[in-house]
């Protein structure tokens, strides 16, 4: 009796999973005119892996290349249309202006486009899966720790003036390895004063499990999947299980030190303890700050962002550069001549140095606008919403193109796909004829966290290779990728380096 009960109860589920709930939310969206593709179970638009051609060389106008379904669906469908992820409806809006309106959820009716239990689990439950109270908690100790004198960054400052001991001469050197790996020893040393080895290990684990996830495909989130024995599956909960207990080692010398009475304002993962030492409630769980696990968590998430994004962000200005000599030279002079300030009042203030560095932010801004490192952002209706005159339902995913914000002619102007710092010459809300379309790091309470952080560790290491380097694209093959998460550029990345022209031009 009950496996009968059972399977009817499982087979009138899915009918409403697989066939009314879309077709009812399909005939909602249609009713307001909302073109698309109308829904057919048990297929997806699934993304297009690559463009025939490859891009040419110096041609920024990125779209059709990077994100070729969108591209195709705008130019066919406009502005707004509807796609299919499996028996999910997503709406991709091309909007600035309602992009900000549903990034910063003054109605409450928007959620985080959930990651499956599984993702989260292997890779990070941190801050940007929170919602809630968790969420206010964590985003107030962790922006708390995000700010830059709190970091103390200047102390990787000079570490890094080591940097130009790496190469004399003419060299070629792929770019985007060593950015990942400067990005692990950063937020190794700086975020958690942790030594650089352990940041590389939980950079390799976590790169893995990242390439595994991806191989795996959409068979991870199929319920019971995970359990399943497979050689990958039992790799993938190995990998989780390392990081898990190298982050255990340095949360525990952490703390016996802070207990020991290090500072307890020096770095990230100190800032994140400090509101637990001590204080517990009735229960012995901490009162004020986050437990262990939470804790941990953080870190994975911190360790993932960090290397994810900002090696891209740093590989993309050196490709520009290269590209735009001319502006290398005005970045350069620029430099040079903080520098000489710098020494000639012996002020060791980089924070100051920093805040002065117009050309490299100008440039640093334009290579966000047009190599976005996140190039669409998502949310998901959880209760009927009204947006742009129409009513999307509960249960529609909302998909926010950045990328084709970034290169809208109507906003930018006519010369929207050309390399020009100067646009941003009198600030970002000057750039364009939007004052707010500039997006990189999102919009409204969920914006990054880390965007000053990044932008800091760009224009150091930015300002250390001008200082050292001249720069120019190797003779390789161009060739743009496009990766699931972010605009990546493995292919571009040869940069051919010469150390001893900038000496000369030095001299
Ligand atoms: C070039 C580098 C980076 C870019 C372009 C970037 C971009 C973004 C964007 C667009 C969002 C908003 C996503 C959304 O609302 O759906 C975001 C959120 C976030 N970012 Fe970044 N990010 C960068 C680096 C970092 C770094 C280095 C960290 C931390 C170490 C970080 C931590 C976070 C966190 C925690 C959130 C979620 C905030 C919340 O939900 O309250 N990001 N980032």
């Amino acid at each position: 009796m009950l496996p009968w009960s059972f399977l009817i109860f499982t087979l009138l589920w899915q009918a409403a999973r697989l066939w009314l709930r879309p077709r009812r939310l399909e005939r909602a969206l249609r009713a307001q005119g909302l073109p698309g593709r109308p829904y057919r179970p048990f297929t997806s638009d699934a993304p297009v892996k690559n463009q025939q051609s490859p891009m040419p060389l110096g041609c920024h106008d990125i779209v059709p290349y990077v994100v070729p379904l969108l591209h195709g669906a705008v130019q066919e469908h406009g502005r707004t249309s509807v796609s299919w992820n499996g028996p999910v409806p997503t709406v991709t809006i091309v909007d600035a202006r309602l992009t900000r309106e549903v990034m910063f959820g003054k109605s409450g009716h928007f959620e985080k486009f959930p990651r499956t239990r599984v993702l989260s689990r292997l890779l990070t439950n941190g801050l940007p899966r929170h919602e809630g109270e968790k969420w206010v908690k964590h985003r107030k100790i962790l922006g708390r720790a995000f700010h830059l004198e709190k970091l103390k960054v200047y102390r990787f400052f000079h570490e890094f003036a080591l940097l130009h001991s790496f190469c004399y001469g003419w060299c070629e050197v792929d770019v985007c390895p060593e950015f990942l790996i400067l990005a692990a020893d950063t937020i190794s040393r700086i975020a958690f004063g942790s030594s650089y080895l352990e940041g590389r290990r939980i950079l390799a684990l976590q790169s893995e499990q990242v390439d595994r996830i991806k191989a795996s495909g959409k068979m991870i989130s199929i319920p019971g999947y995970m359990s399943l024995p497979t050689k990958n599956n039992r790799r993938m909960r190995e990998i989780n299980n390392e990081i898990e207990s190298v982050l255990e080692g340095i949360i525990a010398k952490k703390m016996q030190a802070m207990q020991e009475g290090e500072s307890t304002k020096c770095d990230l993962l100190s800032l994140m303890l400090e509101p637990n030492m001590g204080k517990t409630d009735g229960n012995g769980r901490p009162a004020a700050g986050m437990t262990i696990e939470d804790v941990m968590e953080e870190c994975k998430m911190c360790y993932l962002a960090s290397t994810e994004t900002p090696p891209t962000l740093l590989a993309w200005t050196m490709i520009l550069l290269s590209m735009h000599p001319e502006w290398q030279d005005r970045a350069r002079e620029e430099v040079l001549g903080l520098l000489r300030l710098h020494v000639f009042f012996m002020q060791p203030q980089v924070l100051i140095l920093y805040q002065s560095m117009m050309q490299v932010t100008m440039i640093l801004y334009e290579v966000l606008r047009l190599y976005p490192p996140a190039i669409a952002f998502h949310r998901k209706t959880y209760k009927e919403t009204k947006l742009g005159g129409i009513t999307y339902p509960a249960g529609v995913v909302i998909e926010m193109p950045l990328l084709l914000i970034h290169h809208d002619p109507n906003i930018w102007g006519a010369d929207v796909h050309e390399f020009r710092p100067d646009r941003f010459a009198e600030g970002i809300s000057k750039a364009s004829n939007d004052p707010s379309a500039f997006l990189p790091f999102g919009w409204g309470p969920r914006i990054c966290i880390g965007q000053n952080f990044v932008l800091f560790e760009a224009k150091m290491v930015v300002c250390m290779i001008l200082q050292h380097f001249e720069f120019e694209l190797a003779p390789t093959e161009m060739e743009l990728v496009n990766v699931l998460l972010f605009i990546a550029c493995s292919h571009l990345s040869l940069v051919g380096i010469n150390n001893n022209r900038v000496q000369k031009h030095r001299a």
